[in-house]
């Protein structure tokens, strides 16, 4: 889209991706994306923060054309879809450093073949100078890569976040306008993207919180004219507390899992315990995702393929250990024909899940009166522990 002004001094260049429905070949975006890049503006300085994702090549140059002069270039985050046409506007603005993080440095030389003779590390708490704005740089390592910073621009009361804050959401809105959808793909966003280093977004969530801002202008996604909506959704979704509820992410082949899994649906809301299943054979992996960021248990449901887990509920169950939800509690239950080593196939697969394990229950062919008074039985573990959990609310 056109270059547009954001707030006097800056305007952003937003590359809308409102087809895109996959990222990294692995994450689904059912409302597309965007990409932006911002110019600041100084009295004595002008300064490009990012550019955009490789697909954008052709639009991006119509786009910055009005952009004659760059005296700053800033890589906060050397990852394709923000660095992508960095080749392309260090060639465009030939005198402009290439301002970056220490890590950020060889990054850019391998991944993108920045010249090093370009390059300009910034440490973190440097201030650049535009005139009468000023750019303080504030590393936030693993927000998303190890070498991902912010920028702040005090006089303007603006945080450049990256991918701190933002949504994977195709709009033509500056700012966010429907708060409720934003935060829906914010939350996404987060469970994807962030969720496998909420500890350090803890110390990165204080570092920025102690700035004095009142707009985030993130990499993806509307800029936050509200910023505490997107802050206190990262203090909740990182912090301790999670929901009465659990996540149930099952198969069924022929349809004897699909019936314990109905039972124990009915057993945990009879307990008042919400239950959020998933079929995998056509659930939206990235709304899995989502449910785990503030779920307290999660439920394994699997029938027995070859003695083992079923290959789908496998790839659950892999990306749920390396999305590393704060979940607490887990069980696992399903059935088989002959023989099963389903379920310790299934503990073996989520070793980053700090979790206690309530119980396995698991059948030979069809549910029988036995296997419903198990699950009752599992039921009432996790109603237990939710129950005594102070964090469970
Ligand atoms: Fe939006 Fe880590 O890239």
């Amino acid at each position: 889209m056109h270059i547009r002004q954001i707030r006097e001094g800056i305007d952003v260049i937003c590359n809308v991706d409102w087809g895109r429905r996959l990222f990294d070949s692995l994450i689904p975006l059912p409302d597309g994306t965007s990409y932006n890049a911002y110019i600041v503006y100084g009295s004595e300085g002008v300064a490009l923060i990012d550019s955009g994702d490789p697909c954008f090549r052709e639009q991006f140059l119509k786009d910055i054309e009005p952009v004659k002069h760059v005296d700053f270039i800033v890589s906060q985050h050397a990852e394709q879809d923000h660095s992508g046409l960095l080749p392309e506007m260090v060639e465009r603005y030939p005198k402009a450093p290439v301002l970056c993080s220490d890590k950020a440095r060889d990054m850019l030389i391998t991944h993108l073949g920045i010249p090093a003779e370009r390059i300009r590390v910034v440490a973190d708490g440097e201030e650049v100078s535009l005139g009468d704005k000023t750019m303080k740089f504030v590393y936030t390592p693993w927000v998303h890569w190890p070498e991902t910073m912010c920028t702040y621009v005090p006089e303007l009361k603006t945080l450049f976040s990256c991918d701190f804050f933002g949504s994977h959401l195709a709009t033509s809105d500056l700012f966010v306008t429907d708060a409720a959808q934003v935060y829906e793909a914010a939350k996404r966003y987060f469970s994807e993207i962030m969720m496998p280093f909420s500890k350090t977004i803890v110390r990165n969530l204080a570092k920025v919180a102690a700035l004095d801002f009142d707009l985030i202008a993130p990499g993806h996604g509307p800029a936050f004219d509200n910023p505490a909506m997107i802050v206190d959704a990262y203090h909740e979704w990182t912090g301790p507390k999670m929901k009465n509820e659990v996540v149930l992410p099952y198969i069924s082949m022929h349809g004897s899992t699909k019936l314990m899994v109905d039972y124990l649906i009915d057993a945990l809301a009879m307990r008042g315990v919400k239950v959020l299943p998933f079929d995998l054979a056509v659930t939206d992996i990235g709304k899995l995702a989502m449910s785990l960021v503030d779920t307290a248990t999660i439920i394994i449901g699997t029938p027995t393929v070859h003695v083992g887990v079923h290959p789908l509920v496998h790839y659950a169950a892999y990306l749920a250990n390396l999305l590393k939800p704060k979940v607490k509690y887990a069980a696992v239950i399903g059935s088989y024909g002959w023989g099963s080593k389903a379920v310790d196939q299934i503990v073996a697969t989520i070793p980053n899940l700090k979790v206690d394990v309530l119980g396995a229950v698991t059948c030979k062919g069809v549910p029988t009166a036995e296997v419903y008074s198990e699950l009752d039985s599992l039921a009432d573990a996790v109603a237990a522990a939710h129950k005594a959990d102070e964090n469970v609310v």
